[in-house]
């Protein structure tokens, strides 16, 4: 089975670090979307979609890559790292992905670190930024590890 990453990771490289986790288990190419020229996909069977989340969302640019690409039949699947570090950011770009006639294979999230002051004067991101501090851990990555293996078997 031939499979693709194409991720967008801006701020901490946090969403980077699982990318590489899942391209170095199951043999990946990698698309980061930030040097991106063109994603050709005609020849993948396996791709999966991966983006930190920003202001409630996964990215933009992300969302606007996959708008011309042809995804029937394809298997995908969906990770994302956020202060919060919950799977719900993930459910929208689902939602598209198999309206492109894709079929999901797995939702993966976990927690990446941020520092509030770097983007916010809300309160509640001082209480997340503690908590996420060091993420995504050893034990994130073993278990990011752990959802690739069940996405190929
Ligand atoms: C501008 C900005 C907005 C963010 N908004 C949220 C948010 O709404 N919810 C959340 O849980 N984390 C939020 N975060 C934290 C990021 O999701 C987290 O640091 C993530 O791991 C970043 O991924 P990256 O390093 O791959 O870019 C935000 C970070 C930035 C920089």
């Amino acid at each position: 089975m031939k499979s693709l990453i194409i991720y967008f990771s801006s701020y901490k490289n946090n969403t980077e670090k699982i990318a590489k986790v899942f391209a170095d288990k199951i043999n990946a190419d990698l698309i980061n979307l930030k040097n991106l020229k063109e994603i050709e996909t005609d020849s993948y069977d396996l791709i999966g979609f991966g983006s930190g989340v920003y202001k409630e969302r996964l990215a933009q640019q992300l969302f606007n890559s996959i708008e011309k690409l042809n995804l029937k039949d394809k298997k995908v699947f969906v990770f994302s790292t956020s202060g919060i570090g919950i799977k719900f950011y993930n459910n929208k770009l689902i939602k598209l992905l198999v309206s492109k006639g894709a079929t999901n294979k797995g939702s993966f999230a976990c927690k990446g670190s941020l520092v509030a002051r770097e983007f916010s004067n809300n309160k509640i991101f001082d209480i997340v930024g503690r908590l996420s501090e060091g993420h995504p851990n050893d034990k994130d990555l073993r278990k990011a590890e752990e959802f690739i293996e069940k996405v190929i078997l």
